[in-house]
């Protein structure tokens, strides 16, 4: 079942204009939720992000928190699995293609739920692969644009030499992987790249940024050079779908050790127990 513009259907049913501006422009803006035990991770976090990327493209936010809340509960109550990922997507509405906005258009609303298929043990306990590409995409990452086409480019070429993910390098600074947030192990210490506009905010970053500080464990937000990352003891992949996972090859050399390292291990650990924190129904600070 998905949701579309006020109404449930299941998704064979649903129907978009071909002037959807989302299909003519990719003009609009969208959320990935995961979903554990029929419980939406984070939603506030989520639902913040979604306000700053319908603010940075200028579309209102067409439903409060509380009726995303409702809706995103409906939809999850429709669907089987209790672990799923929502996609909410946003765009600018149906109109005679033209650059500029169009006045008094509604939003098209859409939203659909998935199984959630977090990455298998044998892959985490290997690792995976990742190449390094420069970021030519626009300067704006920090909003989660439904236009992804620099990042689907990206995202391909390591899918085309056997590897999962790219990590992107811009003026000589790592900014983030093409569907992802990247975390390097230097000296015994987590680094993460600062949030600003080369990249997404991602909810996991945050979430591994606080167990961190929860923890104990040593971490510095700064600027990372390719240097840095070429060098890594660890790099660590994070997203709402796959959680956190070790790279451990980078452009066909390993990693460090070439294994999954302690930092991913503890990291990994501390985010499942968090998860179930959570999936209990109290969400204390991790
Ligand atoms: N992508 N950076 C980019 C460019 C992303 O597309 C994503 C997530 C992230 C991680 O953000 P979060 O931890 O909030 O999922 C970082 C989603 C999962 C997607 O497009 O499917």
């Amino acid at each position: 079942m998905i949701y579309l513009n006020g109404d449930f259907m299941p998704i064979e049913e649903a129907r978009i204009p071909v002037l959807d501006r989302g299909f003519i422009f990719g003009d609009g803006v969208y959320e990935v939720i995961p979903v554990y035990s029929r419980r939406p991770f984070r939603l506030a976090e989520h639902l913040r992000r979604l306000q700053h990327s319908l603010d940075g493209i200028r579309i209102k936010n067409p439903h409060s928190d509380a009726e995303w809340s409702g809706l995103l509960e409906q939809l999850i109550a429709a669907n089987e699995g209790d672990d799923q990922y929502l996609y909410l997507h946003i765009t600018r509405g149906v109109a005679k293609r033209d650059h500029a906005f169009p006045k008094g258009v509604a939003p098209t609303v859409f939203i659909m739920s998935n199984p959630l298929l977090t990455p298998p043990k044998e892959l985490l306990a290997t690792g995976v692969a990742a190449i390094t590409a420069s970021d030519n995409r626009w300067l704006r990452c920090d909003i989660k644009a439904i236009s992804l086409l620099p990042n689907i480019l990206l995202r391909q070429m390591a899918v085309d030499v056997g590897a999962v993910e790219t990590v992107l390098l811009r003026d000589g600074f790592m900014t983030e992987g093409a569907a992802s947030n990247i975390f390097v192990v230097k000296d015994g210490a987590l680094l993460a790249p600062p949030k600003n506009h080369l990249m997404l905010p991602g909810i996991t970053y945050d979430v591994v940024l606080e167990l961190a500080a929860a923890h104990d464990i040593p971490y510095e937000v700064r600027e990372i050079s390719e240097y840095e990352v070429r060098t890594a003891q660890e790099l660590l992949l994070t997203s709402s779908t796959k959680e956190i996972m070790p790279i451990t090859r980078l452009d066909g050399k390993p990693v460090g050790d070439g294994i999954p390292g302690e930092m991913f291990t503890q990291l990994y650990q501390l985010y499942q127990n968090y998860k179930i924190t959570v999936m209990r129904g109290n969400t204390p600070a991790p």
